[in-house]
């Protein structure tokens, strides 16, 4: 997930793999490192910023010509110095350095644990350097075998660069899930996790696929795959992208490009949770408190923004699929006004970055108070998770768009899988139901993709509306959350003012506001309300409002009705904001951008609102 450097050649490598990760610095992280090998290798690596390794590093003398570094964006195990890569085997064998998850990395680890190996930190790229190490001494083999043969067993992502003290000069580099640029120059090679620390190198890259290893001298390239010997011709490609471009991986901000992560990071966050073959849900960070949410009385979902907006998701599926009675809560109001809460409830705090200062005062409230609170953050070793007593990373990679895109749908997966999970449990779901829900879930990161390859339709209607100076969003029921994220969206990125409102409350208040300047955006899937908000859609239109619809995938009544719709593909109910909130997240999008505002530092706002 996070930052790659590598260099093998005739030059210090040192400077080369330090600008490295600077350069890489945009993709957020929270530990840096380094290895050079000069006679032996030296590693150096600490907690925070390259700055800080910099720091470190100032007063040794790091020679060498071969080496590699690291920013890491933890996902298992705080950010510490220990945590920090590169990871070194416990004979000395190995270093690695790696972006991803293992998702076995536990059952290796009992593995290496029973043949006597121990660990220093928490980290699943630790198990597997140890791991490819065992392998290693087990077969008395070459490094590039023992990769391969230790490559075949792991299930996960990993982009991968390592080093064996017995071939000092070479590099192995491997790639799956999580990309890895090579950059080939006269008589050196430059590794790295996207092309930004190699440009201004060299512009002539190889792209590693899926499943290849490269295995590097620095005047040779062997490229093979994890399972087969054969050796592959690599296919090189010229660059001609400039580094800001590269660091927004070609799309224009990162917003857009936190959009278009959606499908991957939602896999992320399910990726090695849910096993439709066995079909079952494993959250382990919530192992050890799972009897006392199967029996829970009361869950208080807690949380600012568009956490919240997750949270009030949270409160339909938990009541739906579990019947957990729910209450949603914002941190500012809930840490003042002196809430009911019992020893037997459980708060969850819903949190993007883990360290929102509301959302963590009402923690400490709740705390204070006995019940037992449950986290869900993105960002590992922040002082949420640390604060609670369990909870569920969302694994969706570092979010840097200060609007909220990728963090929302990852927030609503676990969320999902938690309801899925306490209704089966519960005894509420049957097999048949939970089988199905499951597969749906399963099934959600292409239904996304398949609703980004329609974004010009959403660009198109930004076009028309891009001048409004006002947007109502409806939707019921599961999409009254959606509807109050669209709005959010809106007005936080385009500066338009928009409202969200469950749709029948329109008629309570807003539908003053309706004539021909008010476009309203529906989102109106076919679930339980469809025909209920088809009247409410009949009120907007006739007092000549304009609607702009999300319909679910062959709707023909509101196609009808509406001046734009935009389809999405059909899931189970449950479902449908993961799907629904998309085409919203385009549309402030492109109209942001289309009014010329700062998309990805919107004014007056902060990426962490870590104040009262
Ligand atoms: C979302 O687009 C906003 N920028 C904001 O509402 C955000 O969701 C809120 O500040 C909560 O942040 P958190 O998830 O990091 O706690
Ligand atoms: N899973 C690894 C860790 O937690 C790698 C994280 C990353 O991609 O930076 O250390």
């Amino acid at each position: 997930m996070c930052g790659i450097v590598g260099y093998i050649g005739n030059k210090e490598a040192y400077p080369i793999l330090i600008n490295g990760l600077k350069r890489l610095e945009y993709r957020g992280y929270d530990s840096a490192g380094i290895a050079i090998y000069n006679g032996e290798t030296a590693i150096y690596k600490c907690k925070g910023k390259v700055s800080d390794l910099e720091h470190y590093t100032s007063k040794k003398s790091l020679v060498g010509f071969v080496g590699m570094g690291h920013t890491r964006w933890a996902t298992h195990g705080e950010p510490n110095d220990i945590n920090a890569h590169p990871h070194q085997s416990m004979y000395g064998k190995f270093i690695l350095i790696h972006n991803g998850i293992i998702e076995n990395y536990s059952q290796l680890k009992k593995i290496l644990e029973e043949k006597g190996y121990r660990f220093k930190g928490e980290t699943d790229s630790e198990v597997l350097v140890n791991f490819i190490e065992y392998i290693y001494l087990q077969g008395k083999t070459t490094a590039e075998i023992a990769v391969r043969a230790a490559l075949s067993k792991v299930i996960g992502a990993y982009g991968l660069v390592i080093m064996c003290s017995d071939e000092p000069e070479q590099l192995i580099a491997a790639r799956k899930g999580s990309p890895l640029v090579i950059g080939v120059g006269d008589g050196e090679y430059f590794i790295a996790s996207d092309a930004t620390p190699i440009v201004e190198h060299t512009k002539s890259v190889i792209f590693l696929n899926d499943d290849d290893v490269a295995i590097i001298r620095k005047d040779e390239l062997t490229l093979k795959t994890v399972k087969n010997d054969k050796i592959i011709q690599p296919t090189i490609h010229q660059l001609d992208l400039d580094v800001d471009e590269i660091e927004k991986n070609g799309f224009d901000h990162f917003m857009l490009k936190e959009i278009f992560e959606q499908p991957r990071a939602i896999h992320d966050t399910f990726r090695g949770r849910i096993s439709l073959e066995k079909k079952e849900i494993h959250l382990g960070g919530l192992y050890n408190v799972l009897p006392r949410l199967v029996e829970a009385k009361r869950i208080i979902i807690v949380g600012c923004g568009t956490s919240w907006h997750a949270g009030l998701v949270g409160e339909y599926l938990f009541e739906e699929l579990a019947r957990i009675p729910v209450e949603v809560e914002y941190g500012s109001e809930f840490r003042y006004r002196n809430p009911v809460i019992y020893e037997d409830d459980i708060v969850i705090a819903i949190s993007q970055s883990g360290e929102t200062a509301d959302t963590l005062a009402a923690i400490q409230l709740a705390k204070q108070k006995g019940a037992l609170v449950l986290g869900i953050c993105n960002v590992v070793g922040s002082s949420i998770p640390r604060e609670t007593h369990a909870g569920v990373y969302t694994h969706a990679g570092p979010e840097i768009g200060v609007a909220s895109t990728k963090a929302f749908t990852s927030q609503v997966t676990v969320l999902a899988m938690m309801a899925i999970l306490l209704g089966k449990k519960r005894n509420v779901l049957s097999n048949e139901r939970y089988e199905q829900l499951l597969t749906a879930l399963a099934n959600i990161p292409d239904k996304i993709e398949k609703i980004l390859q329609n974004s010009e339709k959403v660009k198109h209607i930004a076009s028309i509306y891009q001048n409004a100076t006002n947007c109502l969003y409806l939707g019921r029921g599961y999409l009254y959350p959606v509807a109050l994220e669209g709005a959010l969206k809106l007005k936080e990125i385009s500066y338009i003012h928009a409202e969200g409102y469950p749709a029948a409350e329109m008629k309570h208040g807003p539908i003053a506001l309706i004539d021909e300047n008010m476009p309203v955006v529906f989102i109106a899937t076919q679930d339980k309300t469809y025909e209920k908000i088809i009247s409410n859609i009949q009120e907007v239109r006739a007092r000549k409002g304009t609607i702009i619809a999300v319909v679910s995938e062959g709707d023909t009544k509101i196609k009808e009705m509406a001046h734009h719709t935009f389809e999405i593909p059909h899931t189970e109910e449950e479902l449908i904001p993961l799907l629904a909130v998309i085409p919203l997240q385009l549309l402030s999008y492109y109209i942001a951008v289309m009014r010329g505002c700062n998309v990805d530092q919107p004014r007056n706002l902060a990426k962490s609102v870590t104040v009262e």
